[in-house]
C-alpha cells in the first residue's frame, strides 16, 4: 500500500516569530514541487499563527509541538486542541522531551491523541527508548507499550489520520543516529506488527511511521529506503533551509 510520505521539523523552543516568519517565507517556495511528499513544520506556539499566516496557500503545513485535550478552561499556560485548528494540520505529542523534563504521561498522550482526532486533526505520536532500556534489550517492548498506551479507545477508521514517530532518545540530538536497518527492524516489530495486532493489516500496512533522531541530509537516504519508514520528524536539520529542503528532496526521490 502506497503512503505519502511526511517530513515535519520540529523547531523545539528555538525561532523567534520574526525569525519563524522569515524562514517560513524563505523555505516555501523551495519545496513547492515535491508533490509526492508531505511537509510541515511545527514552530513554537509564540510563532505559530504567525507561521500559519506566512503559509497559508502553500504546500509547506503547519504542526503544533502540543495541545491540551481540554477545549477551555483553568489550565495556566496550556493550549488546547481545539485553539489549534484553524492554524495546524498535525500536532505532535509524546515528545521525549516533554517525557522527560515535564511528565508527560502515557494517559495524557492518549487523551490528546483523542482531542486531536476529534477536531478533524492529525497527531504526530512520539514513542521512542531511553539509552538504558535500549542496551537493556527492553526496547521492542517498551515501545509497544507506548504504542498501545497511546492508541488506547482509537477508532480503526481514526487510525487513517494517525503518524507516529519513532525516536530513540538516544538518538535525539547527539548526532549518534540508528542505523536504518536497525530503525526499520524496531519499527515494523514494535510500531507496525503492534498496530497490526491492535487493528488489522489494513490498518498497520496504511499506518504511517516517521523515524527521529540526528535524521540529516547524509542519512536521509539510507533512513528513507527503508520499508516501514515513511518519512521523518526532524530537529537540529530542520533549522537551516538549505538542510531541511535536501530532507524533502531525499525523501521524495527515494520514496516517489
Ligand atoms: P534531532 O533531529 O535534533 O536529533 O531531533 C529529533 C527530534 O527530537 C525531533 O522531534
Amino acid at each position: 500500500m502506497a503512503r505519502t510520505p511526511i517530513i515535519c521539523g520540529n523547531w523545539k523552543m528555538n525561532k523567534r516569530p520574526d525569525e519563524a516568519v522569515a524562514f517560513a517565507r524563505e523555505l516555501a517556495p523551495k519545496v513547492a514541487e515535491f508533490g509526492n511528499v508531505e511537509r510541515a513544520v511545527a514552530p513554537t506556539f509564540l510563532a505559530l499563527t504567525a507561521v500559519a499566516d506566512a503559509l497559508r496557500g502553500t504546500a509547506l503545513q503547519v504542526a503544533a509541538q502540543d495541545g491540551h485535550w481540554a477545549a477551555e478552561g483553568a489550565y495556566t499556560s496550556e493550549v488546547s486542541v481545539t485553539m489549534l485548528r484553524p492554524y495546524v494540520s498535525y500536532v505532535i505529542i509524546g515528545h521525549s522531551e516533554r517525557r522527560a523534563y515535564l511528565n508527560e504521561s502515557d494517559e495524557n498522550v492518549n487523551r490528546k491523541a483523542k482531542a486531536i482526532l476529534a477536531e478533524g486533526l492529525r497527531p504526530i505520536i512520539a514513542v521512542g527508548e531511553s539509552l538504558a532500556q535500549n542496551e537493556a534489550g527492553e526496547t521492542v517492548e517498551f515501545v509497544r507499550s507506548q504504542v498501545m498506551a497511546a492508541l488506547a479507545g482509537i477508532s480503526a477508521a481514526d487510525m487513517a489520520e494517525v503518524v507516529i514517530a519513532y525516536e530513540p532518545i538516544w538518538a535525539i540530538g547527539t548526532g549518534r543516529s540508528a542505523s536504518g536497518e536497525l530503525a526499520d527492524r524496531i519499527i515494523k516489530s514494535a510500531v507496525r506488527d503492534t498496530v497490526r495486532e491492535l487493528y488489522d493489516d489494513a490498518v498497520a500496512d496504511s499506518l504511517r511511521i516517521q523515524y527521529g533522531g540526528s535524521v540529516k541530509p547524509g542519512n536521509m537516504e539510507e533512513f528513507m529506503s527503508q520499508p516501514n519508514i515513511d518519512g521523518a520528524l526532524v530537529g537540529g536539520a530542520s533549522l537551516q533551509v538549505a538542510d531541511f529542503t535536501a530532507l524533502i528532496e531525499i525523501a521524495a526521490r527515494v520514496k516517489g
